[in-house]
Parts: C-alpha cells; structure tokens; sequence
C-alpha cells in the first residue's frame, strides 16, 4: 500500500531541513567570511577581498535567490505560523526542554526582525538614516561601511543581539534536527547531543562576536594576538 504523507508533515520536514541547509550552511560561510576582518593588518583588504570572491560566483544572483532568499522567506514565514500555533506551558510544566522550545520560539521572531534589518542595512543600503550603500554591490567599500555602522552604539547592540539569538537558535535546531529525523536515539545520546550543541554553539558565539567586534578593533577580542 503507497505511504501517504500529509501536507502538514511534509511543510514541517521541508522547515526543519531549511535551517539546516541551506541556511545553517550559510551562516558557517557567513561567520568564515566576516573572520577575514580579523587580521589586526591586512584585515580591511582581506575582508574587501572576500566580498568580492563571492560577487564573482557565476550565477550569483540566482544562487542568493533560490539558495538563500527563498528558504530563508519559507522558513521565516512557516516559522512565524508555527509560533503563533504554539500554546506554551512553560509556567505549569518548568523543565529545560519546554524552555528551549519557548526561546526557539522568541529567538525565531527576534531573527525575523534582525535579518530584515540586516539585509536591507547591508545587502540593499535602505534603511533611512543608516547606511545607503549596497555593500555587495561595493566590495571595495565593504569593510568601511560595516566598521562606520558598528561604530554606533545602539547598531553595535542590535548586531550582538542578533548574533547571540541566531546561534541559539542554529545550535538547539540542530538538536531538535537530530532527534525529530531520528539521527539520535535514545535518552542518554540525546544528553550528550545536547551538550555537544551547547559546546558547538559557545565556540561559534565566539566566533561571531570575534569577527563582529574585529570592524571596530583591529585585530577582533583579542586585538590580533591569536
Ligand atoms: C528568520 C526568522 C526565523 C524564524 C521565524 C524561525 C522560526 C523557527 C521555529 C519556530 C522553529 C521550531 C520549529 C519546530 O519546533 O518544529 C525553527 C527551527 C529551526 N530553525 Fe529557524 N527560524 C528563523 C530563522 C532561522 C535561521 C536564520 C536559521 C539558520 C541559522 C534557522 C535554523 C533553524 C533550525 C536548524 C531549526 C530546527 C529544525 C527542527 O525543528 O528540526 N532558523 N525555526
């Protein structure tokens, strides 16, 4: 007999296997190239140099729609339905599990606004007030533009704001991932999954901020000693 599968069950894999590609992939890319700003010398041309690597991919713009665009706008989209279908009990039934899926759930929205913001900051130079420059389009203005936004305080907040929620988020997905497509089985190895995604997750905030920090410290956290 032909295995049916649901709309419903079939929206949700789709959702699940788009934050982990492509768009858990993007973000590892994403960190790797904003790391390029870290040398405390060379750190401007290298990063310069990176944005331009990737405008010259062939084809570009259709990688960033049908690679990055459209899963993002799906899983964003299908993410904010999921949300608001939730009803959660975080009060009566306090255990760690039910506060992930809440904060899953709110760091979801927080991404929502923060990439919004950022690809129309950066990727477009639309938002009034800020930067007007497209970056992808100036790759030799590119590190000036992001040092000139992170220069400002309250962008500065917002960029930690929106890192710190988006590895979160990319860190407990993958456990949901692992445990929801059955990749691990049974209570102890979901335990240590668990605390391997709380490892991965700590190394790539740092990472993140490292890199962040590095377009207004030469030379990132550690002003270049690593
Ligand atoms: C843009 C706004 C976003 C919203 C509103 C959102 C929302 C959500 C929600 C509600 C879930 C939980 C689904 C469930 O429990 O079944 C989820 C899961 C997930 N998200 Fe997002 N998300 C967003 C962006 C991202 C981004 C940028 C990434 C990648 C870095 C990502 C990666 C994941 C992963 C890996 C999961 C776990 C999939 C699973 O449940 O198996 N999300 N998202």
């Amino acid at each position: 007999m032909p295995i049916r599968l649901s709309r419903t069950f079939v929206l949700r894999k789709l959702h699940q296997l788009s934050g982990i590609v492509p768009l858990g992939l993007f973000l590892l890319e994403h960190f790797y190239t904003n790391s390029k700003a870290l040398d405390a010398t060379h750190g401007q041309a290298n990063f310069n140099a990176a944005v331009h690597d990737l405008q010259s991919i062939p084809y570009i713009l259709f990688v960033e729609i049908g690679g990055i665009f459209i899963p993002l706008i799906y899983h964003a989209v299908y993410g904010l339905v999921i949300t608001f279908e939730a009803r959660p009990n975080n009060l009566a039934y306090p255990y760690p599990r039910n506060w992930f899926y809440l904060i899953q759930r709110i760091t979801g929205i927080i991404l929502f606004f923060f990439i919004t913001f950022h690809v129309l900051n950066f990727r477009f130079g639309m938002i009034p007030g800020l930067n007007s420059v497209s970056v992808a389009q100036h790759p030799d203005q590119a590190f000036g533009i992001v040092s000139g936004e992170f220069s400002m305080i309250p962008i500065f907040l917002i960029y930690m704001i929106g890192i710190t929620a988006t590895v979160w988020h990319f860190a407990n997905g993958i456990w949901l991932f692992m445990v929801d497509w059955g990749i691990t089985i049974g209570e102890k190895a979901q335990r240590l999954t668990g605390y391997a995604c709380i490892a991965f997750g700590v190394v790539l905030l740092m990472v993140g901020i490292n890199a962040a920090v590095a377009f207004i410290r030469p030379g990132g956290l550690l002003g270049g000693i690593l």
